[in-house]
């Protein structure tokens, strides 16, 4: 075999991706941390408890670890609940805590990228109703001001929302984040609310900052029919694409949501996107199944494809392709906000790894405007309804000492991250059947 690397574009930026409330820990006043208390909710009853312990200070050596092995990005996000205890008080320590992280990534050569809701709402917002009542928009509004005002001598890219769309079909459709509703009517309704405030967001940082780059981390999944010749299994993953995939950066650029039959115009969300944030995992099979619980379709992993422990996520960079693919269409500069695999023994996750940044490094060679990478995620952590079952981390995690261990797939993305790019020796080291494939002849 032939010595070979592929590399990336100068300034490509290579990071990991982490969230208030799976890291930070005692995040006590938020609708997650209540859910967690309800029996029957998270798997095994596990709870967030201290997290990674960041709040506690271990962000300091969690981001040293992400430093130390190349990476010259991070993204994180703020926890409104702490921010804003009560609506009419700012916490202002929290707020300086915050600058410090930011300013603490900035030292250490990671450029910021910060999220400003991951799922996580206070509790004095859900009192208020929260994505379900339209004043929603002016809250977060006003939260985003005063967050962003307070970093922006650190911060320019922006992720207003995490997984609107999965958002709305956890916790409005399928029951399974709080507030636990199954209701199809009213995640419409809630999307057109997160879309809207969205835009509101947009305008209040531009207007902060006008050089800022504002967008939103979509969960892409794109859906499969299961039986390819079924025509409801079809029409199945035409309306799962319509509404999950399509549906917000749809909205966002054009103004308009609509699926199937349904429109609603929301002209101050046109062109809210400076660049388009995808979290991808995997690709999915959907069947069209009359007696199904859940609004009449199952999900389940295609067929021939390598799993992940829990067989939640299929190692599927073919995938990742298409949804690079479908995403060019938007003409928007690109980041992948989030990218993964549960794997605790590490079996996987080094396959996975090289395969999809293997699919990214075509693609950005054949032009597409794919700025950076975020790996989901830095250390294992708090993963929302299925607790600690799951695990991310290029780092372990032993939650109840919050010893780190490094697992191996840590080196091999820290030796991509210092090459900028993918060698044939890494691959020979860390993944050696897939030498022929990577690196043929
Ligand atoms: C994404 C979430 C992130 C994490 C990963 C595994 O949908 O944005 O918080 O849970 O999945």
């Amino acid at each position: 075999m032939s010595q070979a690397v592929f590399h990336f574009p100068k300034g490509f930026l290579w990071g990991t991706a982490t969230a208030s409330h799976q890291v930070e820990g005692n995040n006590t006043n938020n609708n997650w941390w209540a859910w967690e208390q309800r029996p029957g909710r998270i798997l095994r009853g596990d709870k967030s408890g201290l997290a990674c312990d960041w709040w506690g200070g271990r962000w300091r050596e969690d981001l040293n670890r992400a430093a130390d092995s190349g990476q010259n990005a991070h993204r994180l996000s703020i926890e409104w609940s702490r921010v804003q205890p009560t609506p009419d008080r700012w916490d202002e320590a929290a707020i300086d805590r915050y600058r410090e992280i930011a300013r603490g990534l900035t030292e250490r050569g990671l450029l910021p990228l910060v999220t400003l809701h991951h799922f996580t709402d206070p509790l004095w917002v859900v009192e208020q109703g929260s994505w379900e009542n339209p004043n929603i928009v002016n809250l977060f509004a006003n939260y985003v001001r005063k967050t962003v005002e307070a970093l922006k001598g650190y911060v320019t890219y922006w992720v207003t929302i995490n997984e609107p769309n999965a958002l709305a079909a956890y916790a409005y459709a399928l029951g399974v984040f709080p507030p636990g509703k199954r209701d199809l009517g009213l995640a419409l309704n809630v999307m057109v609310n997160l879309a809207r405030a969205h835009a509101a967001a947009y305008q209040t940082i531009h207007k902060l900052q006008p050089e800022a780059r504002v967008s939103i981390a979509l969960n892409v999944r794109p859906f499969l029919a299961t039986k390819s010749w079924s025509p409801l299994d079809r029409l199945a993953a035409g309306l799962a694409n319509g509404a999950f995939n399509d549906l917000f950066p749809r909205a966002l650029t054009s103004g308009e949501m609509r699926v199937s039959g349904w429109r609603r115009s929301i002209p101050e969300a046109k062109n809210t996107l400076d660049y388009l944030g995808l979290n991808y995992y995997t690709r999915e099979s959907i069947a069209f199944v009359p007696q199904a619980s859940q609004a009449y379709v199952r999900l389940s992993i295609p067929p021939g494809l390598e799993t992940s422990p829990n067989d939640m996520i299929a190692n599927d960079p073919d995938g990742f392709s298409e949804v690079l693919n479908w995403a060019r269409a938007f003409k928007l500069p690109i980041l992948i906000t989030e990218n993964g695999i549960e794997d605790a023994e590490d079996g996987l996750r080094p396959r996975y790894l090289i395969e999809h940044l293997h699919r990214l490094w075509r693609a950005v060679n054949e032009n597409y405007p794919i700025k950076g990478y975020f790996h989901w995620t830095l250390v294992d952590n708090f993963e929302w309804e299925r607790g600690w079952t799951q695990r991310f981390g290029l780092w372990e995690l032993d939650v109840a000492s919050q010893a780190r261990r490094k697992r191996p797939s840590a080196d091999l993305y820290a030796e991509i991250c210092r090459e900028n790019g993918i060698s044939s020796e890494m691959v020979e080291k860390y993944a050696p059947g897939l030498v022929e494939k990577i690196f043929p002849g």
